[in-house]
């Protein structure tokens, strides 16, 4: 495509207190490489409509603010290049499976309070030494690898928009905060994996995920919630057959390092 080409943008416009229902509206917007999706909704803002709504904060993919359909496939505005998914149409809808606030913004509020309640937090019985820690954690590379990717989530909503069980289901716990209650499971340092699992394990938890995978698909930051799931279906099944094999780190008195000297000594100091 020519530089400054013009393609026509459909937004989904709703307000909840005035609009019956969503509607779409037309503008059209000049694009060249490297213009963002949400660089062409503040271009169109600017210029054309200082009504439209939509939400962002750090514009470079760390936040998670800026969630949207676009070309009907969940991304980040900030994160997707308009000549990337459109040629001559761009399409842009706020996250399905959310109540919408207004226009592009969904209310992911209800996603928040689930990752809260499976507690996405390190837990221990030893709470004396947490709170005063006399002693280090030690964890090995590959336990570390375990969970570390599962880390990454910017909670944006993209892989519970995609969800089918969301869609069906909106109690369901969802993509995102599963993966969080993984995430914790797995850590070596944490002790509080028999909660959660009793928290996830409900009529609308984790066995209800039919493995659709769409949410590692579209997920933005390269997570994968549905391997998240599916290894902690795994783990669910071997605790109750008594088979589990997660252990809780214990502490290492830290190292002595007073006498310790570098191999090459300083040069002296000169002035
Ligand atoms: Fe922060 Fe897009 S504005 S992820």
């Amino acid at each position: 495509m020519e530089k400054g080409t013009n393609i026509t943008v459909f937004i989904r416009r709703y307000d909840p207190e005035k609009d019956s229902a969503p509607r779409q509206q037309q503008y059209t917007l000049q694009v060249e490489r490297g213009l963002t999706v949400l660089d062409g909704l503040h271009i169109i803002k600017q210029t054309q409509d200082p009504t439209i709504n939509f939400r962002f904060s750090c514009r470079m993919g760390v936040c998670g603010s800026c969630g949207m359909m676009i070309n009907g496939v969940p991304g980040l505005a900030c994160n997707t290049q308009i000549l990337d998914v459109a040629t001559t149409a761009l399409t842009l809808a706020p996250l399905p499976n959310f109540n919408i606030i207004r226009d592009l913004v969904a209310d992911l509020v209800p996603m928040f309070d689930v990752i809260k309640g499976l507690q996405p937090y390190i837990q221990r019985s030893d709470v004396e030494e947490m709170e005063n820690p006399t002693m280090e954690y030690f964890q090995t590379p590959h336990q570390l690898e375990e969970f570390l990717q599962f880390t990454y989530c910017i909670k944006c909503g993209s892989c519970m928009a995609a969800c089918p069980t969301m869609a069906t289901d909106r109690e369901y716990l969802g993509p995102a905060p599963l993966t969080q209650a993984y995430r914790y499971n797995i850590d070596s340092r944490d002790d509080a994996g028999d909660e959660r699992k009793e928290l996830v394990s409900g009529s609308h938890g984790i066995f209800n995920c039919h493995y659709a995978g769409e949410c590692s698909n579209v997920c933005p930051k390269g997570v994968d919630p549905a391997r998240a799931i599916q290894l902690m279906k795994k783990n669910l099944v071997l605790s109750y057959f008594g088979l589990a094999k997660h252990k809780c780190a214990h502490v290492h008195k830290k190292p002595d390092k007073s006498s310790w000297k570098p191999k090459i000594a300083a040069p002296p100091f000169t002035v």
